[in-house]
């Protein structure tokens, strides 16, 4: 079996999916974290793997960057291969002065400039949110191992270079904590095709004080939060 962008076999994917932007930190995430892991996606360099993690099975693919591609990856997961959860580990730019490079954020719910939850919620304005459950999990799991986080409501943008300036003091102005690109996209998806959907960032930049990570902190930063979020979704 295969879809137009994942050449695997029909029962290729467990249940619950972790999909961070890029394929090759998927690569990195099933050959750290994985006993077992076997790749079972190739088609465009999007790299999916499925292993197990404390006995259970798991799995892990790249979405690439924004919406339309993430969501392209998550249709196909959830209509043709039967997952059910999926995950979003990923980084995001802080825009509230109480978030510092490093931080973990939970994106309970997530604005957005892109029109895609008007186009799938006849025109209306769709409250895009989390799966309580998958949140829930990963909150307490961090609560038990003393890992602090920020948990509310991020901005999904079209844009990663945007003209528009003073986008970030309004998001500030409302109490967005963060910005990354698939969230709201993912949520409302999730919602269209009954599955369960959760986004944790961990903070790489800080857009009102021009901070910025670098790729060792980075990588240390995004292993922390993957080796959570296993610990709470297989725990
Ligand atoms: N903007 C959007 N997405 C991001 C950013 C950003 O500044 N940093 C990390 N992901």
């Amino acid at each position: 079996m295969s879809t137009p962008h994942i050449n695997a076999a029909a029962d290729a994917f467990a249940p619950t999916v972790l999909l961070p932007g890029d394929p090759l930190r998927a690569q990195h995430i099933a050959e750290r974290f994985f006993s077992n892991p076997e790749r079972v996606n190739t088609v465009r360099g999007m790299y999916g793997y499925t292993g197990s993690y404390r006995g259970q099975r798991i799995s892990v693919m790249g979405s690439g960057m924004g919406i339309p591609s993430c969501s392209i990856y998550a249709t196909e997961l959830i209509r043709h291969y039967g997952v059910q959860r999926i995950v979003r580990v990923g980084t995001c730019g802080a825009v509230h002065d109480d978030l510092k490079l490093g931080d973990l954020v939970l994106a309970l719910s997530a604005s957005t400039d892109s029109n895609v939850n008007r186009m799938r919620f006849a025109g209306m304005d769709f409250g895009a949110g989390a799966s309580y459950p998958l949140l829930r999990a990963v909150a307490d799991r961090a609560q038990s191992a003393g890992v602090p986080l920020h948990i509310g409501n991020v901005f999904s943008t079209d844009l990663f270079y945007s003209p528009n300036t003073g986008t970030t003091d309004t998001l500030a102005a409302m109490g967005v904590l963060a910005v990354e690109m698939e969230a709201a996209g993912l949520y409302g998806l999730a919602a269209e095709l009954g599955a369960q959907a959760l986004t944790v960032l961990t903070v790489s930049d800080h857009l009102r004080h021009a901070a910025h990570m670098d790729a060792a902190q980075r990588q240390t930063g995004v292993d922390a939060m993957t080796e959570l979020t296993l610990d709470a979704l297989c725990g």
